[in-house]
């Protein structure tokens, strides 16, 4: 029995880049027949982008595109938009990222879409909710990262690096993706009630915005009691009316911080995370784990709140203890005593983890050919009766044929299609 939960589910996949396409490819691995759209001898950007070989597609493209149909379609031509509004016809879901407004030019819009086929549900990623003033504002990662309170919030506070900075994890654009998964999976249950597809617009800013809660959170306490004693800056320094960039400060109550470790001198990645909770009987497991016993007698350490107002007394301390012990050596001390530890991983040693080449966290995708076998993040989730099969990625318009010749098109309209500029790119004008 095939349990893909998503089996029998037909996307239309109108999105490049790496939003829309994390979204599809979710889709694809959970067992939808996804059917991306790609300029006739231009493809997805990413195809062409960061590539390691001229003649291969970019990890970027082949990281976000495994198992995905590829149709070479020009949606511009009258033949192209033929095309598309039979696939719509017979879809179950159209997604599409492109710039605010030029769907609309296309001919495709949410209004359009619904009356070729009122069941299929239309998923759009733009930069900016439909209310905001920067609603017509071509968007990319950073875009909504620093419009979301992300980069406001992260980095240093003082010192040459205070800048406002990027995090390193894909919050506007992998993260939109996986927001508009949850629309769709949720539009395609509402449908089963009420027959009809529904529209779902998701912005970077407001997926982005969601993953910054807590930053919102802390406005409020600031506006209220004007300090947040959980930061760096408490008690020492003063705090504008604005939330502060927090260092490595964890962004809840507990008291967390990264400290260097043996080798740091070389290693930029020889730091540990270590976590102080607030609960009377964590803190002892943790002082004594540390050998600082003391702390429990002492009032300004042996109280949650003492802690905060002495946190930087705390942070020099715990980096005198770490900084003679590698950060696998601190995490093994201190998570057998059940305080919450971990060290700085880099990407060289996550991805040589063997551990998690478990099927699922990450997987290995034979694409074939020069390029070989390619590593890739898995379904991020495990389901009991479903594993994903991870299958190559497409050639630019490598399916064309078989998804035109299952819509009904006849050898001789293909060919009709390929020579105007519809399926393939034009042939260049004779001299
Ligand atoms: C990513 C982005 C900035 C790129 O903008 P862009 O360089 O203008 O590229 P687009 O792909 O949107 O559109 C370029 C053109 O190609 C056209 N196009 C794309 N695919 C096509 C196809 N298969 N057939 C015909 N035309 C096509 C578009 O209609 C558009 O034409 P227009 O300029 O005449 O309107 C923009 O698409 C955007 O802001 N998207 C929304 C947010 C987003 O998802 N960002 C990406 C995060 S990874």
């Amino acid at each position: 029995m095939n349990t893909a939960p998503l089996q029998g589910i037909k996307v239309i996949d109108f999105t490049e880049v790496q939003s829309g396409p994390s979204c599809t490819q979710l889709l694809a691995w959970l067992g939808a027949e996804v059917i991306k759209i790609e300029r006739p001898g231009v493809g997805d950007a990413t195809r062409n982008e960061l590539q390691f070989d001229p003649d291969c597609p970019s990890y970027y493209f082949l990281q976000l595109n495994s198992d995905k149909k590829s149709l070479a379609l020009d949606a511009k031509t009258p033949d192209g938009k033929a095309i598309l509004t039979k696939l719509i016809a017979g879809a179950d879901v159209f997604i599409e990222n492109l710039h605010p407004g030029a769907m609309d030019k296309l001919g495709f819009s949410w209004e359009e879409v619904h009356k070729i086929n009122p069941r299929c549900v239309y998923g759009t990623i733009k930069g900016f909710p439909l209310s905001s003033k920067y609603k017509d504002l071509k968007a990319y990662e950073p875009v909504a990262q620093v419009t979301a309170g992300a980069a406001s919030t992260t980095g240093w506070w003082e010192g040459p690096d205070d800048v406002p900075t990027q995090s390193g994890a894909a919050l506007g654009d992998s993260n939109t993706g996986m927001h508009l998964t949850i629309g769709i999976l949720a539009a395609l249950m509402q449908r089963e009630r009420t027959g009809e597809g529904s529209f779902i617009y998701q912005s970077m800013h407001n997926a982005c915005l969601n993953l910054c809660r807590i930053k919102t959170r802390d406005q409020l306490t600031l506006d209220r009691i004007g300090y947040l004693t959980q930061f760096p800056q408490y008690p020492d320094q003063k705090f504008g009316d604005f939330v502060p960039r927090s260092g490595n400060q964890e962004g809840s109550g507990v008291l967390g911080w990264t400290y260097k470790c043996k080798g740091w001198e070389t290693d930029p990645n020889a730091y540990v995370y270590v976590i102080l909770q607030r609960g009377e009987k964590q803190f002892e497991l943790a002082a004594k784990a540390l050998g600082f016993e003391d702390w429990l007698t002492n009032p300004d350490f042996n109280t949650a709140d003492a802690r905060d107002k002495h946190k930087q007394a705390i942070y020099e301390r715990i980096g005198k203890w770490t900084i003679d012990k590698t950060k696998y050596e601190v995490t093994e001390i201190l998570s057998k005593a059940g305080v919450p530890v971990g060290p700085v991983l880099s990407t060289k040693e996550i991805m040589s983890d063997e551990s998690l080449y478990d099927g699922n966290t990450l997987v290995k995708i034979n694409q074939g050919g020069k390029i070989g076998e390619f590593v890739t993040v898995g379904v991020p989730f495990t389901i009991s009766n479903y594993q994903p099969v991870y299958g190559p990625c497409p050639t630019l318009g490598g399916d064309t044929d078989e998804v035109l010749t299952s819509l009904g098109y006849t050898a001789d309209e293909q060919a009709r299609f390929k020579a105007n500029g519809t399926t393939a790119p034009m042939p260049a004008p004779a001299k």
